[in-house]
């Protein structure tokens, strides 16, 4: 990648919530994993794990365990039900339709502990931020190999959901969630603001 290539790169890569049909090979989800791991991480650590579902049983197992959960926040919300099945029904479809999906997840491997709370919050905000540059590097990989993704927020809010619904050990806690697959081509992504600087740095 030249110097011109990488700010040309963080632009291209958009958040595209429609994809073709086509499978992505398990070869090329491995590579996206692959630069998610070259992320900056506390201490040296890989506090991340991955999983990759893009089995239509896998897919529907997480879609199925995290609505469950939404449903049942959704209701204490006190929202009615039409509307509850009508939400739950659309992230179900979202996660079935996409070809791949990239399940970022956190363990406590190479963190530190501490006997206060503070400091150990801080430490796994530390991780937490580490698997958001992962997951930045995971999506670029994927606009540079000419693929779509969108990151889903959902297992943040139920990580033992997602976690559970996968079978996955008890440590590995889902966080964020990445689908991918070929563009749609008649997907347009919502029009980019300009970046207001004056707005969003402060000069000391
Ligand atoms: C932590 C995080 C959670 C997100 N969750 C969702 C989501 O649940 N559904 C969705 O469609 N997009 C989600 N997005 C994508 C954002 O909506 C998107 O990045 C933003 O609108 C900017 O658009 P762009 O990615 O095309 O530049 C999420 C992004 C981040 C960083």
């Amino acid at each position: 990648m030249t110097a011109e290539g990488v700010p040309a790169l963080l632009e291209a890569r958009r958040s595209i919530r429609a994809f073709g049909p086509e499978p992505v090979a398990r070869e090329t989800l491995d590579d996206l994993v692959r630069a998610a791991c070259l992320a900056p991480a506390p201490h040296h650590s890989r506090p991340w794990r991955w999983v990759v579902v893009d089995t239509l049983e896998a897919k529907t197992a997480l879609a199925d365990g995290m609505g469950d959960r939404w449903r049942a926040d959704l209701r204490g919300d006190g929202v009615d039900d039409a509307r509850i099945e009508a939400l739950v029904g659309a992230s179900h479809t979202k996660l079935i339709d996409a070809p791949a999906l990239v399940l970022g997840c956190l363990t406590w491997d190479g963190l530190d502990r501490y006997p206060d709370e503070p400091r150990q919050r801080a430490e796994w905000g530390m991780a937490l931020l580490s698997l958001g540059a992962a997951v930045e590097n995971l999506m670029l990989a994927a606009a540079d190999a000419g693929l779509a993704s969108c990151w889903v927020a959902a297992p943040i809010f139920c990580p033992d959901a997602a976690r559970d619904a996968l079978a996955l050990p008890t440590e590995w806690l889902p966080h964020a969630l990445v689908l991918v697959g070929r563009p749609d081509p008649a997907y347009t992504p919502r029009q980019r603001p300009p970046v207001e600087i004056d707005e969003l740095r402060a000069n000391r």
